[in-house]
């Protein structure tokens, strides 16, 4: 298959090495508007055309299918030109800057038959596809809540805010692993420094009692990227920087009878082992481009796909709502 790559800052580069090396793709454009970022594209791979002019890739009869690996606001008009001059997509996240433009992407892709995959590159971690397994097992039991912490100093991105961009990830994984839609959310948030929230906190009602909260940052002097999940029969820690046993499962818990006509409560904790479940090793990303191509070579609709990238827009579109109005409660 050959790929046209759009923006090469820092994500893109690493789709362009991935597409590179797999067999079955091949990049054969790389369009960026720095000159900067284009002499380094040039310089890492002189037999690529890299140009200024995205057109040149979207029009050319050579190329397949287009990888947008550019800022937020740019995916839409990226995206709808690919999809009309009948390329198959691969686009970052967060898919859109708002909900109508995902949709008209959707329904465009249908209508032309191609593929649209949204890159929640977390998906295809070992970790996530563990926990995915452990949950799908009924290994935590009925689930409570889902907390996860994603917070580092910087990278500022111009266009977003850090909810938009870093939450996209606890809110795909999470898409992924509760398979439920959430009825609620609340965001609190603060810009300090270029007029976007550089913290914020976002929590997230699910039927069955289940919440979620998620605290993204990029004012925070330490990188953290731990999630917990906490279950009726056991509960998890995802620690994503520890070199091996990322993955930890507490075979923990807490049991509350209450005594007929008794007003105290019983409670009763279950403290049992510890383990850590050995995780598949290998570059997520190119299990994910992997799979691009084969979705595409197959005509199978991928899971992350527009639908997906919707999703994790509706949520982002009424944090935002909840943002503004300083944490009001927002249904979806
Ligand atoms: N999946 C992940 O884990 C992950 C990680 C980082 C970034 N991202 C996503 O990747 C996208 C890009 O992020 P980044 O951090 O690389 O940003 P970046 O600003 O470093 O790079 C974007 C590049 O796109 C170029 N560009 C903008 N408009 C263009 C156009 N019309 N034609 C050609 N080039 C154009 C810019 O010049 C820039 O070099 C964002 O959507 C971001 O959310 C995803």
């Amino acid at each position: 298959m050959n790929f046209g790559v759009i923006g090469y800052g820092y994500w893109g580069p690493n789709i362009e090495r991935n597409l590179a090396n797999l067999d079955g793709s091949r990049v054969v454009g790389i369009a960026e508007i720095s000159e900067k970022a284009r002499a380094r594209a040039q310089k890492a791979y002189p037999a690529i055309h890299v140009t200024a002019n995205a057109n040149e890739l979207l029009a050319s009869t050579e190329i397949d299918a287009i990888a947008v690996i550019s800022p937020v606001w740019t995916h839409f008009e990226l995206t709808k030109a690919a999809l009309l001059n009948g390329k198959h997509v691969f686009v970052e996240k967060p898919f859109t800057s708002n909900v109508a433009q995902a949709e008209e992407l959707i329904n465009l892709a249908q209508q032309k038959n191609l593929k649209l995959m949204v890159d929640h590159t977390f998906l295809f971690t070992g970790a996530v596809r563990k926990i995915s397994q452990l949950l799908d097992e009924g290994a935590l039991g009925n689930l409570y809540y889902y907390d996860s912490t994603r917070v580092n100093l910087g990278l500022f991105q111009h266009d977003v805010n850090v909810l938009w961009d870093l939450a996209p990830h606890d809110l795909s994984i999470m898409d992924h692993l509760l398979k439920a839609r959430p009825e609620a959310v609340v965001a609190t948030g603060q810009g300090h420094l270029n007029g976007h929230e550089d913290v914020a906190f976002m929590t997230l009602y699910f039927p069955e009692k289940v919440i979620a909260h998620i605290n993204v940052n990029w004012l925070s002097p330490v990188k953290v990227r731990t999630t917990l999940i906490g279950g009726e029969k056991r509960m998890l820690v995802w620690n994503d920087l520890e070199a091996d046993e990322k993955l930890k499962i507490y075979d923990k818990g807490v049991r509350i009878t209450n005594r007929e006509g008794v007003y105290d409560l019983l409670v009763s904790y279950r403290s049992g082992d510890m383990w850590a479940p050995q995780i598949e090793q290998g570059e997520a990303l190119r299990q994910e481009l992997a799979y691009f191509v084969e979705c595409v070579s197959k005509d199978e609709e991928p899971f992350n796909n527009g639908c997906a990238g919707l999703r994790v827009v509706q949520m982002l579109e009424a944090a935002s709502e909840s943002l503004k109005k300083r944490g009001a409660l927002v249904y979806l």
